[in-house]
């Protein structure tokens, strides 16, 4: 059950010599044990590094509790937050159901909907219309309790519960999860009742998959998360300082990501072939696009999918600007099997594939894709899953989490810390003329 997720940095050798890798082992070493004795940057949110191994049967039992009961009450829930506050677990969510579930009339667990992670209008009345006539719950997100975007949300979802179901029984299908004693979230919450769950202090939103921030909305899928944290706890021991750099796979990525930025490969593709990790590349690029982008350095982390994004990115990756690498994630085996059919006529060409499983077609796109990027000079690193199952999620969760820890020390940054985007926000509440920025819209409007 132990698998361990395999990193294969064989095909970055061109561009990155195992003289510069072994080179940065020590230092490498040197950022995981500055992690673990917490005298680093950002030090007062390590709360993450444990998270697995220290979560007790109690907390998940009561998690579990918490799923069931909604789900008894709901055939939708509405996850509503932003960033930290949900991708991670919409990446678990999306990696481990099946795509087309939402049709089926028999479902076993609610259909998960997203709110609050934008301020579409045409999107919040399409979905006030599609929970019309249906059960509902919210699970309401925010660590601050203060961002705009799931505030809003949430309000107009609110509003809406109490209007079907009434005041009463809103409460019974709402969770807040938020900060222990702080924030607008935490007060309403504590004023209506809501049951509620503490995102940690000393864990940042982009960390938090595995404290109830992730946990709940994973239950709730019908996830075993008794199974991602298990797959979490065997990564947080493989990744731990301890463990000699040429086997701890997160010290490893880390320093040939390091390398290769510093050879001008400025840009990170994160590329599946597998369309269930959608979501996964969207968490990852928060995860490293918020912890390393800052004082003016950091990879800068894009995302596709193949392979349908070979019919469109595949041109730049094949032939643009060489200031990029890929790091694919590779599924080893699907979970289903599919053959492709023989077919009498062969009018399209495709029997040379009969008899083929449709995975086996895909491995040879990847391994395909993977050469000819090679071949044009593109950095190739790969990490193979088993499997897309729980324990494997959880596995693959951790190790970038420990690695993008290890990568922003490396590069000399606060990993944990995204004081960028406090900008916006501030230009947004000045146009908006929110109570307490008068200064700060009167300098704004003198530039409109
Ligand atoms: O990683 C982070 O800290 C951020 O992405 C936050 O998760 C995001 O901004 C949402 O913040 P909050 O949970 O306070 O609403």
């Amino acid at each position: 059950m132990d698998k361990l997720i395999k990193l294969d940095i064989g095909k970055t050798s061109g561009f990155i010599s195992r003289a510069d890798i072994d080179g940065q082992a020590a230092l490498a070493k040197k950022c995981n044990e500055t992690l673990h004795d917490g005298s680093g940057k950002g030090n007062d949110f390590l709360g993450w590094l444990d998270l697995p191994s220290s979560i007790t049967a109690a907390q998940l039992e009561d998690i579990e509790n918490t799923a069931k009961t909604l789900q008894e009450k709901c055939e939708v829930i509405v996850l509503v937050g932003i960033g930290g506050s949900y991708l991670g677990s919409r990446a678990v969510i999306e990696s481990l159901s099946n795509a087309f579930d939402w049709l089926q009339r028999d479902r076993k667990t609610p259909v998960i909907l997203y709110a609050g992670n934008n301020i579409g209008e045409d999107y919040l009345v399409e979905l006030l219309a599609c929970l019309k006539g249906r059960s509902f719950g919210i699970v309401n997100i925010s660590k601050s309790g203060t961002t705009t975007e799931p505030a809003l949300a949430f309000r107009i979802l609110r509003s809406e519960l109490e209007k079907t179901v009434g005041k009463e029984e809103a409460k019974r299908r709402i969770v807040a999860i938020t900060d222990a004693a702080r924030g607008a979230l935490f007060t309403l919450a504590a004023k209506e009742g809501y049951k509620k769950y503490v995102i940690p202090d000393n864990v940042g939103g982009r960390y938090s998959v595995l404290t109830p921030v992730g946990l709940l909305p994973i239950a709730l899928a019908g996830i075993d998360i008794r199974q991602l944290v298990a797959g979490a706890a065997y990564m947080e021991k493989e990744t731990a300082p301890d463990v000699p750099f040429e086997k701890n796979i997160a010290e490893i990525y880390a320093v040939v990501r390091n390398g290769l930025y510093r050879k001008g490969r400025k840009i990170e593709i994160l590329a599946n072939f597998n369309p269930k990790l959608h979501y996964m590349a969207e968490w990852w690029k928060q995860l490293f696009g918020e912890s390393e982008g800052k004082e003016r350095k950091g990879v800068f982390n894009a995302s596709v999918d193949f392979t349908a994004d070979l019919h469109s990115m595949g041109q730049w990756i094949q032939e643009g600007e060489r200031s990029i690498f890929e790091t694919v994630i590779s599924v080893a085996q699907p979970n289903e099997t599919l053959t492709v059919p023989a077919d009498g006529e062969n009018l399209d060409g495709l029997n040379f594939l009969a008899g083929k499983r449709v995975d086996f077609v895909n491995k040879m796109a990847e391994l395909g894709t993977q050469l000819a990027h090679v071949d044009g000079g593109v950095p190739n690193i790969k990490v193979e899953i088993p499997k897309l199952d729980a324990y494997n999620i959880g596995q693959l969760l951790y190790f970038f989490e420990k690695a993008c820890g290890i990568s922003g020390y490396i590069l000399g940054v606060n990993p944990f810390d995204q004081p960028g985007v406090e900008a916006y926000k501030k230009n947004m509440f000045a146009l908006l003329d929110k109570p307490g920025f008068e200064k700060e819209s009167e300098a704004i409007k003198k530039r409109l």
